[in-house]
């Protein structure tokens, strides 16, 4: 009997020491909540315009784009995304529709379209705005190879409808493909500031110095206003000391424009896109929504630049 006794014990105390860790994430992010939820944005003084960009792919791009742009409309702020990726994921995530025939940033690159009347509300929140890209966008760099003064079409089709769009849209974010070539640069042309998700994995400050490089040509020769504004690390694993030193390594490299919140990896966030959803409404107390919530609201409370 004693020894029965003695295995419950055993067994109910291992227990414990499994599940406390779960239920202190669950009082933590019950307070993360709670944080995120009383947060009063601000919009900013003119329409802010960001482009989310590194040219490597599967750094989060597009999960940062839609979720912070979903997390700053729950907020009440008014945001478009432009899906500037021929794979249209964000147009995925944020349930807009974008098959082949649907116009969205290719007629307005190549055509020479209007935004407003390609802009659809996406079904996530009143607030969030996308124009969407369909599979026709791939072949966008070479239809424009024709077209006059190619690197500044978005931006002066975005200058328009900002100047025409009442009630003003507070955010734009445009969700650039992995590589530098005119669709990317158009995306660098039209914004004032880049936000960089950067991966927490080994080769993650390599591609960055190549980025800097590039966003410096570009403001250079073409956009003298833009700007790093914001850093966001990205499939943080805090079980690895690998997430660890490469997240302390960019703070060290930049200190200022690195956001306190950082990106866990979490399967909701992956799973969300499959619902036609962000991770914000899919399951907004998930530590990846949380995060999302927190990096939106310190990039909206930082102001346009540093
Ligand atoms: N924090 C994360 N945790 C887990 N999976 C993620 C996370 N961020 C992104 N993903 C997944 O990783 C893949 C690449 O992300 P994505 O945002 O599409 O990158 P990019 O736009 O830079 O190519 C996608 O399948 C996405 O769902
Ligand atoms: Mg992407």
């Amino acid at each position: 009997m004693f020894h029965v006794k003695h295995l419950l014990g055993a067994i109910m105390s291992s227990q414990q020491d499994v599940r406390a860790p779960i239920l202190r994430e669950i009082t933590l992010n019950s307070e993360r909540a709670k944080r995120v939820d009383a947060a009063k944005l601000v919009p900013p003084a003119k329409t802010r315009i960001i482009t989310v960009s590194n040219q490597k792919g599967g750094v989060g791009k597009t999960t940062t784009a839609v979720n912070v742009a979903a997390a700053l409309a729950i907020k009440g702020l008014r945001v478009l995304v432009i899906d500037l990726d021929p794979q249209g994921n964000a147009s995925t995530a944020l349930g807009v529709e974008h098959h082949n025939g649907v116009p969205g940033s290719y007629e307005v690159l190549v055509d020479g379209s209007a935004v407003g009347p390609l802009v659809q509300r996406s079904p996530e929140h009143e607030n969030l705005f996308c124009l969407p890209a369909s599979i026709n966008l791939a072949g966008a760099e070479i239809d424009m190879v024709n077209v006059d003064r190619r690197e500044k079409v978005l931006a002066s089709a975005l200058a328009t409808y900002v100047d025409e769009t009442a009630p003003r849209i507070d955010f734009i974010f445009i969700d650039s493909p992995p590589s530098l070539g005119l669709l990317t640069v158009n995306a660098l042309v039209a914004a004032t500031e880049v936000l960089v998700p950067i991966q927490c994995e080994y080769y993650a400050l390599e591609g960055v110095t190549q980025l800097i490089a590039n966003i410096e040509r570009v403001k250079k020769a073409l956009n003298p206003s833009l700007d790093i504004s914001s850093i966001l690390l990205t499939m943080f694993d805090n079980r690895t000391n690998l997430s660890t030193d490469v997240a302390n390594e960019v703070r060290k490299y930049f200190p200022e424009q690195t956001l306190a919140a950082t990106i866990p990896r979490s399967v909701r966030l992956s799973e969300a896109p499959s619902y036609g959803q962000t991770a914000i409404t899919f399951d907004p107390k998930n530590s990846g929504s949380l995060a999302y919530q927190e990096a939106a609201i310190e990039l909206a409370q930082r102001g346009d630049h540093l």
